[in-house]
C-alpha cells in the first residue's frame, strides 16, 4: 500500500463515482419530518444551513447536493488527495462555493469551521479504524450544533456473520502472504486465488457457509476498486446496532430513525409485527438490533440527532401538508409492489393511481395538501397517505420539496454542473447523476441522453433538429453507440434516440428544472399549493358558468 497517511486504508485504488440520494438534505429533512421532528430549517431570514460530508470519496454526491441546495453551506473531508482533487476540479470548474478540504479526520479536528447542522458519512464507519472513528466521534461533539444531524451508513451483524470469516481471511492473506510493496490491486488477486483454492479443495468452511463461496464468486466479478474499499481496510468494523449507538453517545447523539428503504417501506415494522414485537415496547438498541436479526441485516442507513426537535402531531400534519412532491419517473414505470434488499412490500394499489395520477399531471410539484384534495384523499387519514410517500420517496419515484427551498431555488449553481456532466458525456459514462433545482438531489441518466442534453440546451428543439446537432457535435460517440461501422445505421440510431429524448426524457427532465431555457429554473421551482389548486378550481368553475 505504500502511503503512510493512509493507515491502512486503501489509496492507491481510487473509489468509485457513486451518487447516494439518502445524503441529500430534503430526503433527510423529510424522513425526519414524516416521523414529527424538525430539523434543517436553518436560520436567519433565509434559512442558511451548514453541512459537512465526512469521507465524500470523489465528491459526486456532495458536489451536486451543493450546487442544488442554495440555502446551505457545504463543506467536507477525503484525506486521499486523488478523491479530493476531483471534487475540488468538480467544484471549481462548476462555480460551486463549497470547500472540500484534503485533511484526515485526526486533523479535521483543528480546522476552523462553523456549528454544523447536519454532518453525514456514507460508506465511512465501518473501514476507519478506531483512531479515526473516536476523531470522528469527537468531531460530532465539537462541531454538530444542538438540533443537529447526522448520517450514518455502516455494516451490521448479524447480516455479514457468514461471510466476515472470509473477509478476515481474504485480509490475512493480502497482508502475510505477498510481497511488502504489492500493489492492492495484486494484493487481492493473490488473496482471491487464495480463497479459490480452499473452495475448490471443499474446504469445510464453504461447505457449510454457501454465502461465503457467493460473496467470493461476487468479488471476482465486481470492480476492483469497489472490492478494494469495501473489503481491503485493514479495517472491517462490523458490531451490533446497539454497540455502535453506544459508541455515538460521548457527542450526545441518540437514535432518530432508520433510512434505510426497508424500513421506510413499512417492511422491518411487518416482519415486527409478525414477530409479535409491538407489545413489547422494547427500548431502542434492543429494538434497532432485533429488526437487524429479523432481516438478517448487512447494511444500515440512520440518522441520529443531537436534541430531537418534536413537533406536535397537528404541527406535523401542518408542515407535511406544505411539503410538495415531484414525480421522479414516468408514472407507468411506477408500481404497487416494492423491492427491498430482504424482500417486497405491496401499497395500496387504488390510492397510488390516484396520488400517481396527480403528479403526473401538473408540470410542477404538488403540496401534500393540494394533492390529497385533487385526489380525492382526504377522507383518509392523513398518515396513511403519508406512510406512501414515504414509500415512494424510499424507492426514488417521487421526491419531496419543502416551501423554503422551492423559494430559493433560483439561486442553484445546477445548469453550470450539469453543462459540465453533460459535456463529459460524449468521452465517458463516468458521471452518471445530473442535479436537479427543483429537487435538490441527483437525478440518474442515461450517456446518450446527457450527451443530447447539451444540444438540446444549444437550441435543437426538435427532434430531427436534435439528431442533427448531436450529430455535428460528436459523430464518434453516436458511431460507437450504434454498434455498427455504417454512418447511415448510426444516424438512424440517432434520431431514434432523439425521439426518445423528446417523449420520454425531456418531459421528466423539464419539471424537474435540469432542462432549463431561459428562467425555467424558478418555473420548474414553482410549487402547486392548495391555493393554487383552489384558485385553479374556482376558475375552471368560471369558465363553466
Ligand atoms: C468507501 S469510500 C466512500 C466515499 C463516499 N462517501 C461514497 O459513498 O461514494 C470512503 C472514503 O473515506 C475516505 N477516508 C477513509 N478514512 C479517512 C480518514 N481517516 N480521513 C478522511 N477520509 C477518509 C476514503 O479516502 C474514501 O474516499
Amino acid at each position: 500500500m505504500g502511503q503512510s497517511w493512509s493507515k491502512g486504508y486503501v489509496a492507491d485504488l481510487t473509489y468509485s463515482h457513486g451518487y447516494y440520494h439518502e445524503l441529500a438534505p430534503g430526503f433527510i429533512r423529510y424522513c425526519l419530518l414524516a416521523q414529527g421532528l424538525d430539523h434543517l430549517g436553518g436560520e436567519g431570514a433565509d434559512g442558511t444551513y451548514h453541512y459537512c460530508e465526512l469521507g465524500y470519496g470523489q465528491g459526486v454526491s456532495a458536489n451536486l447536493h451543493a450546487a442544488a441546495n442554495p440555502r446551505g453551506r457545504f463543506c467536507g473531508t477525503d484525506f486521499n488527495p486523488d478523491h479530493a482533487l476531483f471534487a475540488q476540479g468538480l467544484a471549481h470548474q462548476a462555480g460551486v462555493p463549497a470547500r472540500w478540504m484534503a485533511t484526515g479526520f485526526e486533523e479535521l479536528l483543528d480546522e476552523d469551521l462553523p456549528p454544523l447542522d447536519a454532518v453525514t458519512l456514507h460508506g465511512v464507519w465501518s473501514w476507519i479504524d478506531a483512531s479515526a472513528r473516536h476523531a470522528v466521534v469527537e468531531f460530532l461533539r465539537r462541531r454538530l450544533k444542538v438540533g443537529g444531524v447526522v448520517y450514518l451508513s455502516y455494516n451490521i451483524m448479524p447480516g455479514w456473520s457468514a461471510e466476515k470469516p472470509l473477509r478476515d481471511l481474504l485480509w490475512l492473506q493480502s497482508e502475510l502472504g505477498n510481497a511488502p510493496g504489492d500493489s492492492t490491486a495484486d494484493r487481492i488477486r493473490g488473496a482471491l486465488d487464495f480463497a479459490m483454492r480452499l473452495r475448490r479443495g471443499r474446504a469445510a468452511y464453504f461447505e457449510q457457509n454457501p454465502r461465503a463461496g457467493q460473496m467470493l464468486d461476487d468479488m471476482q466479478r465486481d470492480d476492483i476498486h469497489v472490492v478494494a474499499h469495501e473489503y481491503f481496510n485493514r479495517s472491517w468494523h462490523i458490531t451490533y446496532f446497539a454497540d455502535l449507538a453506544r459508541s455515538l453517545e460521548p457527542a450526545g447523539l441518540q437514535f432518530a430513525g432508520s433510512i434505510h428503504k426497508s424500513d421506510l417501506v413499512g417492511e422491518v415494522a411487518q416482519r415486527a409485527r409478525a414477530c409479535g414485537l409491538e407489545d413489547l415496547r422494547l427500548n431502542t438498541a434492543l429494538r434497532e438490533t432485533t429488526h437487524d436479526f429479523i432481516l438478517n441485516r448487512r447494511f444500515r442507513r440512520d440518522l441520529f440527532v443531537r436534541g430531537a426537535s418534536r413537533l406536535l402531531p397537528a404541527e406535523r400534519d401542518a408542515r407535511l401538508r406544505e411539503v410538495a412532491f415531484v414525480l421522479l419517473r414516468p408514472a407507468n414505470a411506477i408500481s404497487a409492489t416494492v423491492q427491498t434488499p430482504y424482500g417486497t412490500v405491496n401499497l395500496d394499489p387504488a390510492t397510488l393511481r390516484k396520488i400517481v395520477q396527480v403528479l403526473q399531471a401538473h408540470t410542477t410539484p404538488v403540496t401534500l395538501g393540494a394533492l390529497v384534495e385533487e385526489a380525492g384523499l382526504s377522507a383518509m387519514p392523513l398518515q396513511a397517505v403519508v406512510s406512501i410517500f414515504t414509500a415512494l420517496v424510499a424507492q426514488s419515484q417521487v421526491f419531496p420539496v419543502f416551501p423554503d427551498d422551492a423559494r430559493q431555488a433560483a439561486g442553484a449553481r445546477t445548469w453550470a454542473m450539469n453543462r459540465l456532466i453533460a459535456e463529459r458525456a460524449r468521452h465517458d459514462d463516468v458521471l452518471r447523476y445530473l442535479a436537479s433545482p427543483v429537487t435538490g438531489h441527483g437525478i440518474d441518466s442515461q450517456q446518450p441522453d446527457r450527451v443530447l442534453l447539451a444540444s438540446w440546451e444549444d437550441g435543437a428543439h426538435t427532434p430531427q433538429a436534435l439528431a442533427a446537432a448531436a450529430w455535428a457535435a460528436a459523430p464518434q460517440f453516436w458511431q460507437a453507440q450504434s454498434g455498427s461501422d455504417d454512418p447511415g445505421a448510426a444516424r438512424r440510431h440517432l434520431a431514434d434516440m432523439a425521439g426518445r429524448f423528446f417523449e420520454q426524457v425531456l418531459p421528466q427532465w423539464r419539471r424537474l428544472g435540469i432542462a432549463q431555457v431561459g428562467d425555467a429554473c424558478a418555473q420548474a421551482a414553482s410549487v402547486t399549493s392548495p391555493e393554487a389548486v383552489a384558485a385553479n378550481a374556482s376558475s375552471t368553475l368560471e369558465a363553466a358558468a
